[in-house]
């Protein structure tokens, strides 16, 4: 990462790492920040930025060092991996030490800079982002955090220099060169690089030399995410004749509670949203539109929102399969997220079709989703950063609507359950089980669990008012990420 504090290079980082692990690539942030948060101290004022501080220089390139080891001996561990270094690295100084660490280390290197002029999107920035932080612990007064976050941000603009300067330009006058007046630097031609330069949150975007699969993918998730406020919604279709039966898959219709649920809907939605323009998304099932049908606006279809295709079987209950396929009926729970189902699909499957449906929502303002168990546990998983283990048996109950609310660095989901009964249709991961382990004798869970609940049931069952909140499971809050030991 390239730019002046306050530009979003952490959320970046974050967002990026979430797509890439959604997708199944080995992704990790380090963040140059918390290095300086243990090793020198939160709750530093600008002046240990200034640079015309020559202590501070040092313990700052040594942080900047510390991390980039660490980081190379992640790939190691890992192999094949996308690291993302998230710093200021400002000056092209800097940025030549990291690439040629990066050359010795055979580590493909692609910058990605966050360049600001919005005065008012900066402030912003710190008073929600940066006050929060460790660095402004105990200080109550806001416009002390301004005043002393401006004041950091004018050391690093002295000396920034934005990524993709000619090679024969004369430096900015820079304090710490690396390696110390090395007259190589003079011909460090960023031209030559890898780069993506995000313009004001991206009114302009610059690529320049990006030739990996990877690379590209990044730059377009980067050209698709934006920062404006919305509200995403998620819903299950209302319960249907085969959730009633306890049959997967299949194309039926809504049963008399799922067709009450329907009627529910605008209100509840309404309430969220007030005069808001919304596009419903639906899957091509006709359980989603009769679920959608009374919804007052625009609505979509993607084939990619149907339900995971169970294959051979589809229209069976998990008591069937268990009986026709019992092997199938084991090994899926062996590898739930990796299973495919003969003539069927997988959840990665699935997610590798959910792809463009992501890059949508990132890019749209308002949107509902009406779709199905399966879709809408890979979706959550995305928004919530939960791992292949845990995204096939996460709970995604019938007749509740989900509403992403994002936090600093990611998301929580708040819960609205409309008070209309509904079977549970979630099958647990049975107890005793290890990825790739086996089954102990008796310990498999069968349909038979599926259970009616009841509004007494559930005492978060309050329509129309948020129920629950689920925090991001790997994905660190604002305090997770900061709160170092410092
Ligand atoms: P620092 O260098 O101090 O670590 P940073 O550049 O990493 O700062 P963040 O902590 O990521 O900045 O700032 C988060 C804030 O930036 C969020 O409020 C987010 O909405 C906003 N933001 C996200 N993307 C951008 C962008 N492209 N330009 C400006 N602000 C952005
Ligand atoms: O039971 C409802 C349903 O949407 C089925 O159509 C689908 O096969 C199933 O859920 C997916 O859930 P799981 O992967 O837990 O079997």
């Amino acid at each position: 990462m390239v730019g002046l504090p306050a530009r979003g290079k952490t959320y970046i980082s974050y967002k990026v790492s979430r797509y890439l692990a959604w997708l199944g690539v080995n992704c990790r942030v380090f963040n140059v920040g918390e290095y300086r948060r243990k090793l020198v101290g939160a709750q530093l004022d600008h002046s240990f930025f200034d640079p015309h501080n020559p202590v501070a220089i040092e313990q700052r390139l040594k942080c900047a060092v510390l991390a980039l080891n660490d980081m190379f001996a992640w790939f190691e561990d890992v192999h094949n991996g996308v690291a993302i270094y998230d710093a200021t690295n400002s000056t092209r100084s800097r940025r030549q030490m990291i690439s040629d660490e990066c050359r010795k280390h055979n580590v493909e290197v692609m910058f990605c800079e966050s360049w600001c002029d919005d005065a008012n999107l900066v402030d912003m920035n710190i008073l929600e982002v940066k006050r929060t932080s460790p660095d402004y612990k105990g200080v109550k007064d806001p416009q002390k955090v301004l005043d002393d976050f401006r004041h950091r941000i004018d050391h690093y603009s002295e000396v920034y220099e934005p990524v993709g300067g000619d090679g024969k330009r004369p430096l900015a006058k820079n304090k710490y060169p690396y390696p110390p007046e090395d007259p190589t630097l003079e011909q460090y031609d960023e031209r030559l690089s890898s780069y993506v330069r995000k313009i004001n949150v991206g009114s302009q975007v610059v690529i320049n030399r990006v030739t990996s699969y990877l690379e590209s993918r990044i730059v377009y998730f980067l050209m698709n995410i934006h920062i404006a406020t919305r509200s995403v919604l998620f819903s299950r279709h209302g319960e249907s004749m085969y959730n009633l039966n306890q049959r997967l898959g299949g194309d039926p219709d809504l049963s008399p509670n799922g067709r009450k649920y329907a009627d529910a809907l605008p209100s509840l939605i309404s309430k969220l949203l007030g005069n808001q323009p919304l596009t419903v998304w639906t899957s091509t099932l006709r359980r989603t539109h009769q679920t959608a049908a009374g919804l007052p606006y625009k609505k979509m279809q993607w084939k990619a929102l149907d339900e995971l295709d169970a294959g051979v079987c589809e229209g069976l209950t998990y008591e069937d399969v268990e009986r026709e396929y019992p092997e199938e009926y084991e090994m899926r729970d062996q590898n739930k997220f990796e299973f495919r189902y003969r003539g069927g699909e997988s959840y990665r499957d699935v997610v590798l079709r959910l792809e463009p449906v992501i890059m949508e929502l990132e890019r749209q303002q308002n949107i509902m989703v009406i779709s199905h168990q399966a879709v809408l546990r890979c979706i959550y998983a995305y928004f919530l950063d939960i791992g292949p283990d845990e995204l096939p048996y996460l709970k995604i109950p019938l007749h509740t609507v989900m509403k992403l609310t994002w936090t600093a660095y990611g998301c929580d989901i708040q819960t609205y359950k409309i008070d209309i009964d509904a079977v549970d249709t979630h099958r647990a991961k049975p107890k005793g089980l290890k990825r790739g382990g086996t089954v102990k004798a008796g310990s498999t869970s069968s349909a038979a669990a599926t259970a009616r609940s009841s509004a007494s049931a559930a005492p978060e069952s309050v329509a129309g008012s948020p129920a629950t909140k689920t925090d991001a499971s790997r994905f660190p809050t604002h305090d997770q990420l900061l709160s170092s030991s410092a």
